[in-house]
């Protein structure tokens, strides 16, 4: 075998232990399969006396992970602890800098850095990859940059975070509200403590940024992605969606359009006979289209520590390989600005729930909102009568423009028979 690939590790937390039991474990299968073995030359983490259950005690230690980025013996950083910027932004331009490849699970520092640094990598001559920065295990940005690199990506979408992806599962399950089925994740570690990144979409929109760039070759434009979480998904709409033959899933689309890149994230309906309806708990799921092969679908866990490990050890075996595919599947040097579509200019069919007072007239004054804005309605449920009370009633319309959605809500919620600010999810027809 041919001299070691020797690697510095930034972050010994969740991914970066699971990092290290894996190269520990299957070492000698990675060896073989690289022709050289992988050997960690050193490490750098916060607490150097917390047991991580993996030996360190061949690695040399850094209190400071930027100064091993620059420093340290090793052709490859890893970098595996997290946030847009501060130290690890720190840490992968200093290994640039120095000449090491990268590999990360970031993808916040992707999302927000990502043009940035592929150039700089670029310029420097070595690889920066980020499998496990987008749905874990599952190796779609090898797919997309590799396997489909033959064909023009029209389209994708995917479930990109587990957190929603379980909470929105166990509220059909079992019936409960958000806020209940959220504590008890917090509870099982599911979710963090401060839940805003995945349950306000801004997780699932990183990782959409950064498959946009590769699908479509072009800069990566997290400010151009359309967010919404599912703080506001109730459990009524999820047994609604159940009647109207629908699941609810956040989603992460994009689409080529004729106004630009669409890049959107938020809670769909979609219909119960599409693959991705039957995705649950933590699992992710991506559907790609290209124009030659058509629709091709990828599923598995998306975090955790196995399936993580998982991505950035293919990432380091690539390195050992001498393989090196441009960043964004493009050399970053041609990688294009283009224009993001405007989401008021978005059409489609949406879902309305508003919570009303049960008197008469209620419904031809909302019916008359959704006409002068020229919303045209394709189907009203009421279920519980309560006269006098407060009631929930569903519509769901045609293809409309998002703005007239919007201007036909603003006008409904300003009714005072109309309780609560409605409720809006769209309904996605996915392309099978
Ligand atoms: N967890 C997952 O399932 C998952 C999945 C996909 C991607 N990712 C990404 O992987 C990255 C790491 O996530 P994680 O879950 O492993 O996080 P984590 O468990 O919180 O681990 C973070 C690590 O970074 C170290 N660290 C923090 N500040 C540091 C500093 N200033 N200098 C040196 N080390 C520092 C911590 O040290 P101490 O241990 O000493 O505190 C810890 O070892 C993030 O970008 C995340 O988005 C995670």
């Amino acid at each position: 075998m041919s001299h070691p690939l020797k690697i510095a590790i930034a972050g010994l937390g969740t991914v970066g232990a699971g990092v290290l039991r894996l190269l520990w474990e299957n070492g000698d299968l990675v060896a073989r399969r690289c022709g050289r073995p992988i050997h960690v030359t050193a490490v750098s983490a916060r607490a150097r006396d917390r047991d991580r259950g993996v030996d360190l005690s061949k690695a040399r230690w850094f209190g400071d992970a930027a100064a091993m980025a620059r420093d340290a013996d090793a052709d490859v950083v890893v970098e595996l602890i997290g946030g847009a910027d501060g130290v690890a932004k720190s840490v992968c331009e200093a290994a640039i800098a120095a000449g090491r490849h990268v590999v990360t699970a970031n993808k916040a520092l992707l999302a927000h850095h990502g043009t940035a640094l592929a150039r700089a990598a670029e310029a420097a001559g070595v690889s920066l990859a980020y499998e496990a920065a987008v749905a874990g295990g599952i190796p779609i940005v090898k797919a997309l940059r590799e396997g489909l690199a033959g064909n023009r990506v029209s389209s994708l979408y995917g479930i990109l975070n587990g957190t929603c992806n379980y909470i929105l599962t166990q509220m059909r399950e079992t019936g409960r509200e958000f806020a209940d089925v959220l504590a008890e994740a917090q509870a099982l570690g599911y979710a963090e403590a401060d839940p805003g990144f995945d349950v306000d979409g801004v997780d699932a929109a990183h990782k959409l940024s950064i498959l946009t760039s590769v699908a479509f070759g072009c800069e990566v434009d997290f400010a151009g992605v359309h967010i919404e979480g599912i703080r506001h998904v109730s459990a009524q709409d999820i047994r609604f969606a159940d009647e109207l033959g629908y699941r609810i899933k956040l989603l992460a689309i994009a689409r080529r359009t004729e106004r630009g890149i669409e890049q959107r994230v938020h809670p769909c309906m979609v219909d119960l006979d599409s693959p991705i309806a039957h995705v649950d708990g933590v699992f992710n799921a991506i559907v790609a289209h290209g124009d030659f092969v058509g629709s091709t679908v990828y599923e598995g866990r998306g975090a955790g520590a196995g399936p993580t490990a998982s991505a950035v050890a293919a990432d380091i075996v690539d390195i050992a390989r001498g393989t090196r595919i441009p960043t964004f599947a493009v050399p970053a040097a041609s990688l294009r600005r283009l224009p993001s579509a405007p989401m008021d200019r978005h059409v489609g069919a949406y879902y309305i729930r508003l919570m009303v007072v049960d008197r008469p007239g209620v419904f031809a004054d909302i019916a008359a909102g959704l006409r002068d804005a020229q919303v045209s309605m394709e189907s009203i449920l009421q279920r519980v009568r309560a006269p006098g009370g407060p009631v929930p009633v569903v519509m769901t319309t045609h293809d409309v423009e998002e703005s007239a959605m919007r201007n036909a809500l603003d006008r409904i919620r300003s009714f005072d028979a109309v309780l609560e600010p409605p409720t809006l999810i769209r309904i996605e027809p996915l392309a099978k």
